[in-house]
């Protein structure tokens, strides 16, 4: 029997390990990026980026013949996972880049094909942008080709365990269509799938994202009370949370991430008037980085420093034990001190190597020899292993890593 050939069309966080694994567990793979570094990187053996298990997965898929290409590929199915950002000025999605690469898919696929888009996308996206590009092209949706939408709930961090374990959403506009990619993923996922329309499923996989902004948001909003009156939010929230049915977040310097700090986004866009709790929480969440440096000035009266450039941030990353930076706390709290003409603080991180912001540092000795106040942004196990570095250090620890004696909070 032939085996099937997936193309799966963009190699980043959410690509990549989706295409080792669909290699891993038995599926002839074509990974296509436009990206001819990234191509070239993966092509000499080598992952773009950090992840439990990933490298593991990376040789399992390359012993069984993943293929890397810039070419997309003749094909019966296709798996899209590029970006789908939200415009900053209207909150709606920036679908470009699912419609350029739905435009390039159908440019070479077989009548009869499936096309699955992984990438998040507001609710309506594929009826407002992907379906007009199809017959625009004359092909009739349904027959000359298939239209699929399977989000992702994976984490960075835990990728490769979650990808095997999650359950997950596939929404189709046929049933049998939908029980297909249902069987394919099975392959590898033993989590339950469900299968439901195409609509359900875009709204779903932004709900859910849009619940975690919305929860984390009350923790912050918390944790502003409880500073506002000298209470202390953890005690609180350790002692609320004994409650059989209070379950509250961890309050934090701010949300980053691809996903939760983006997705609400689309339901404000989409739905003005309609989306209240949803804009407040962004709005809340959006507000901590400021809020951070409301306490490092509070901090620095209350311990009589003066010396703004002797202020380090620890921890680039949106989040602990990733190097994913994108719309990270600490690059918000940097864009906001630039906008007030502040001198830029001093910022390390153990598992961002290359140079994104001013003054960074690549050496935990060094960055802490030049600092006076340590702002634990991101809690990396790097940090956790090393606390007694710290001792002399004034620390705002927003955060709240355990056992930090003397340590401000939020
Ligand atoms: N990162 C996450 O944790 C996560 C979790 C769940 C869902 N998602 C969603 O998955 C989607 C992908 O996110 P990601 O984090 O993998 O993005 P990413 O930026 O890491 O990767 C996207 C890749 O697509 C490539 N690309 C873009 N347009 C292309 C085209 N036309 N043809 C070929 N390649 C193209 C880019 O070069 C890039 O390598 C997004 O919709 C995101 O919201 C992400």
């Amino acid at each position: 029997m032939v085996k099937m050939v997936v193309n799966v069309v963009g190699l980043g966080y959410i690509g990549l390990p989706t295409a080792l694994m669909f290699a891993a567990h038995g599926m002839n793979v074509v990974g296509t990026d436009y990206d001819r570094d990234l191509v070239a990187t993966l092509k000499s053996g080598i992952t773009t980026f950090e992840e439990d298990g990933l490298n593991e997965l990376f040789n399992d898929a390359l012993s069984k013949g993943i293929v890397f290409s810039t070419e997309y590929i003749e094909t019966d199915v296709y798996i899209v996972a590029v970006p789908s950002p939200y415009d900053k000025f209207s909150k709606k999605i920036d679908a470009s880049y699912v419609t350029a690469a739905v435009k390039s898919v159908i440019e070479v696929c077989p009548k009869g094909a499936t096309l699955v888009i992984e990438s998040t996308v507001s609710p309506g996206t594929i009826d407002k942008f992907v379906r007009p590009i199809i017959e625009a092209q004359g092909l009739k949706i349904g027959q000359d080709i298939h239209l699929v939408h399977a989000p992702e709930r994976i984490i960075p961090g835990n990728m490769v365990y979650e990808l095997k374990h999650n359950s997950r959403t596939i929404g189709a506009d046929d049933k049998i269509v939908g029980e297909k990619i249902k069987a394919l993923y099975s392959l590898f996922c033993q989590g339950d799938i469900v299968v439901t329309d195409i609509r359900h499923a875009e709204m779903t996989k932004v709900v859910e994202n849009t619940y975690r902004d919305i929860n984390i948001a009350f923790a912050n909003e918390l944790a502003k009370i409880c500073r506002s009156d000298n209470l202390d939010v953890y005690e609180i929230i350790r002692i609320a949370n004994m409650h059989p049915r209070v379950n509250i977040l961890q309050p934090g310097p701010g949300v980053g991430g691809h996903c939760i700090s983006v997705d609400p986004w689309f339901l404000v866009g989409d739905y003005p008037g309609l989306a209240n709790i949803i804009l407040a929480a962004r709005k809340i969440n959006d507000s901590m980085p400021e809020f951070v440096l409301g306490r490092v000035c509070e901090i620095m009266k209350e311990r009589n420093l003066t010396d703004l450039t002797r202020v380090g941030l620890y921890g680039l990353t949106y989040k602990e034990n990733v190097d994913d930076v994108r719309e990270s706390p600490t690059l918000q709290l940097l864009e906001s001190m630039e906008r007030h003409l502040a001198p830029r603080l001093k910022v390390y991180d153990p598992l961002v190597k290359r140079e994104l912001v001013e003054h960074q540092y690549y050496d935990f000795d060094k960055f802490l020899a030049d600092v006076d106040l340590v702002v634990i942004m991101v809690s990396h196990n790097e940090i956790k292993d090393q606390m007694d570095k710290l001792n002399r250090k004034v620390i705002l620890d927003t955060k709240n890593i355990r056992g930090l004696e003397g340590a401000y909070t939020l």
